[in-house]
């Protein structure tokens, strides 16, 4: 018996048959929810499957590991692939379908064209990664057609990437709605990633200072601090005493957007990117 057919729940391969039940669903009356995954799932991922389960008819999750937002020296080859797992605990919550294409079904021989990403794409995880959210915005795209839900579940953890996706749905005018779900925590308040799994016992403990870190962020300007810089220097210093020294960025922009501020006037996310090893880990919160 296959991997796939060993559990009881509609895991579909062919772009063209989930675009045809999701159309059928639709034209029931049925409102759909897209949860799109890279799989190896959390409760991060779960709690997206939960939202649309709560407010759709019908939820559809993809899992599918994107080769294109991946740089050749990223972790495509080692990325965690727990398929069985990812459906079971599916199954466990009540999503009946899930698509699960092949690099060949979203990619097939011929395929040329990708999307550009605008401004919103270029700070940040744009400049540590070149050519990621390219990736991500054509796979979207993609996702988007063959599964042509009313809805979509993103989370906040992957803020920018949140962002990105508002302003391809803006700027194509595609007919989904975006749902920005909250970030879920470790109990020491690691925010969930698949990418966690990588670290090394001494590594997942230093780790918490991320959280940590913007905790302190939340503290000091509840204390009366605005500046930004003077913020950061309390943030970095904490990062650094746990050992982390490698912080790629410490960012504070205007919700909802990627511009930077130099004081916090309002709501106000403070994004934060560090390297453990060769994990690379990112976070958020808000403030302000
Ligand atoms: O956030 C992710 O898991 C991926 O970037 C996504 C949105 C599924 C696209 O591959």
């Amino acid at each position: 018996m296959s991997e796939l057919e060993t559990i009881s729940m509609h895991v579909i391969t062919s772009a063209e048959e989930i675009c045809a039940v999701v159309l059928a669903a639709k034209s029931s009356g049925q409102s759909v929810g897209f949860v799109p995954t890279m799989g190896a799932l959390h409760e991060g991922h779960l709690s997206l499957v939960d939202a649309s389960l709560a407010e759709c008819d019908l939820t559809v999750v993809s899992i599918f590991v994107n080769p294109t937002q991946f740089s050749p020296e990223e972790d495509l080859e080692k990325y965690p692939r727990p398929l069985q797992r990812d459906l079971q605990l599916l199954t466990e919550r009540g999503c009946e379908i899930v698509f699960v294409p092949t690099a060949a079904e979203m990619y097939p021989e011929g395929v040329e064209s990708t999307v550009e990403v605008g401004s919103v794409a270029s700070p940040f995880e744009g400049a540590s990664r070149p050519h990621h959210f390219q990736g991500v915005a054509t796979v979207v795209s993609k996702l988007f057609q063959v599964v042509p839900a009313d809805r979509a579940y993103f989370g906040r953890k992957d803020y920018q990437q949140a962002l990105v996706v508002v302003q391809l749905i803006e700027d194509f005018n595609l007919p989904i709605t975006m749902r920005v779900c909250p970030i879920v925590r470790e109990p020491d308040g690691l925010a969930m990633s698949s990418r966690n799994t990588y670290l090394r016992p001494e590594q997942r403990q230093q780790a918490s200072a991320l959280w940590q870190s913007l905790r302190i962020a939340e503290q000091a300007h509840a204390a009366g601090e605005t500046d930004v810089a003077a913020i950061k220097k309390k943030m970095m210093q904490h990062l650094n005493s746990a050992g982390i020294e490698n912080v790629d960025y410490i960012a504070f922009v205007t919700d909802g957007t990627v511009q930077e501020v130099e004081t916090v006037a309002g709501p106000t996310v403070v994004a934060i990117a560090a390297r453990l090893g060769k994990s690379r880990l990112i976070d958020n919160h808000t403030i302000g």
